[in-house]
């Protein structure tokens, strides 16, 4: 049910009443922001809780707040979309929560014993647009209310959900995930791939998983807790042909033994089949009617937000800093297949998976302009692959008659490391 006013602002307000197990699905413009009041009873957005009388305001996306018992939500502003719909997902995704949590508290009695168990390895598999980075914070969320702490790993490239688009990254949660701002600000372990498909170069995509793999395994060593609040793997929509391929390598390279497929039957019954994944709880879930497909040009926009508010926050709180700096002071490399590699690339190491890779300069009036740069931990130029990044900078001008570069770093003060890792990740803005 609901009621509109005008409010004396002038503006739209309207009044939701939910029942239970209802959701309001809303979607406000890049240029017409709403603000949320949840007025009376309890509601969530992806699993994040909002709290009675606080109000939350966002542009630019699309959302929906649930309620298990019944709310009421004053919106104001002018929606682009807004409906109430009581048939929704959420009691399967709160199973799945339940099959989650089952693992986890078997990991935990099973600590001190001779085979101390894993905690959930669980990786969200469908095409684009069925909902899997929004399971995947309903998923974290319920954990996290628990008092777990799940590792979120982000393998789509394509969006950047915890940082720019580009990058495969993981972070513990251990607090409920802002509903706008999304993940913590701080996420420890950032590798640099530096595109938004995997086809620019699939071997170093896979190496980067495997990294991931191994710093995540140490971490579950070393942490009962860890181990036994293990991993919510998020990935790209892009389940055929090398898609495909890249699914199951995460699957296998992470240790994945819970595969959440959303929204296609297809997938599902071939990953049933698929020997590889033998013994790995493969379990279908619903897509939300809810979730709203994005066209090129939406996504477009939001990659080019993210990578803004990395550098200037969600709400312009942040302020980055812009350098000059002389073109050749920036040691700047992207990886590259070795067929393709050029007479000035370096092989990057001796293991099996270096072999297929090479590093090279950037060259710096071609490639440069608008890009963004990893910071990279490397001591070396050949370690410029296998380390994670301390983060990024983004290359805003490039003067070659008076040889000058400019760049925005997130802080003032010299880089962190001396290598940069880029790829063909661009940015544009102001
Ligand atoms: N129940 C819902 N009601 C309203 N909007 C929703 C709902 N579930 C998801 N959305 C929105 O739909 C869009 C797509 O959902 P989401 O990002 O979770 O899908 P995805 O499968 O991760 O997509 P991609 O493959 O592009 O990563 C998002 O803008 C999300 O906020
Ligand atoms: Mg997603």
């Amino acid at each position: 049910m609901a009621t509109s006013a005008q409010g004396e602002d002038g503006e739209e307000t309207t009044v939701w009443t939910l029942g239970k197990e209802c959701e309001l699905r809303l979607e406000a413009s890049w240029e017409n922001p709403l603000q949320v009041t949840l007025q009376a009873g309890k509601a969530e957005v992806f699993g994040t809780e909002i709290p009675v009388g606080h109000e939350f305001s966002f542009k630019g996306q699309k959302i929906a707040v649930f309620t298990w018992h019944g709310a009421t939500i004053r919106v104001k502003g002018k929606p682009e979309v807004a409906y109430q719909e009581s048939d929704t997902p959420m009691a399967t995704y709160l199973n799945a929560h339940g099959i989650l949590e089952a693992r986890r508290q078997r990991a935990k009695e099973s600590t001190g014993k001779e085979q101390e168990l894993q905690g959930p390895r669980v990786l969200l598999a469908g095409p684009v647009d069925v909902g899997k980075s929004s399971i995947s914070k309903i998923l974290i969320n319920y954990a996290v209310k628990k008092g777990w702490a799940p590792v979120m790993v982000d393998l789509d490239i394509g969006q950047g959900n915890l940082t720019v688009p580009g990058a495969i990254s993981a972070v513990p949660v251990e607090a409920p995930i802002d509903i706008l701002r999304g993940y913590p600000q701080e996420i420890p372990l950032v590798y640099q791939f530096g595109h938004t498909s995997p086809t620019e170069n699939a071997e170093h995509y896979k190496y980067l998983v495997k990294r991931v793999a191994e710093v995540l395994d140490a971490r579950c060593k070393a942490s009962e807790h860890a181990r036994c609040s293990g991993m919510v793997i998020n990935t790209m929509g892009w389940v055929e042909g090398l898609g495909y391929t890249l699914l199951l390598d995460a699957a296998m390279t992470l240790k994945v033994d819970v595969i959440l497929v959303i929204g296609q039957e297809r997938l599902y019954s071939v990953l049933k089949g698929e020997q590889s994944l033998k013994g790995k709880e493969i379990v279908k879930l619903p897509k939300s009617g809810g979730v709203v497909t994005r066209d090129r040009d939406y996504r477009q926009k939001s990659r080019q937000m993210r990578i803004k508010e990395y550098f200037y926050g969600h709400e312009e709180e942040f302020m980055p800093h812009s350098q000059s700096v002389p073109i050749e002071a920036l040691k700047a490399y992207r990886l590259l297949k070795k067929q393709s590699a050029s007479n000035h690339a370096l092989p990057v190491g001796q293991t099996a998976e270096h072999k297929t890779l090479t590093v090279a300069p950037m060259d710096s009036t071609k490639d440069l302009m608008h890009t963004i740069l990893a910071v990279s931990h490397a001591s070396t130029v050949e370690e410029i692959a296998a380390e994670n990044v301390a983060g990024f900078i983004y290359v805003s001008d490039i003067d070659p008659i008076n040889n000058r570069l400019t760049y925005l770093a997130p802080c003032p003060g010299p880089l962190p490391g001396k290598y940069l890792l880029g790829g063909t990740l661009k940015a544009y803005f102001e």
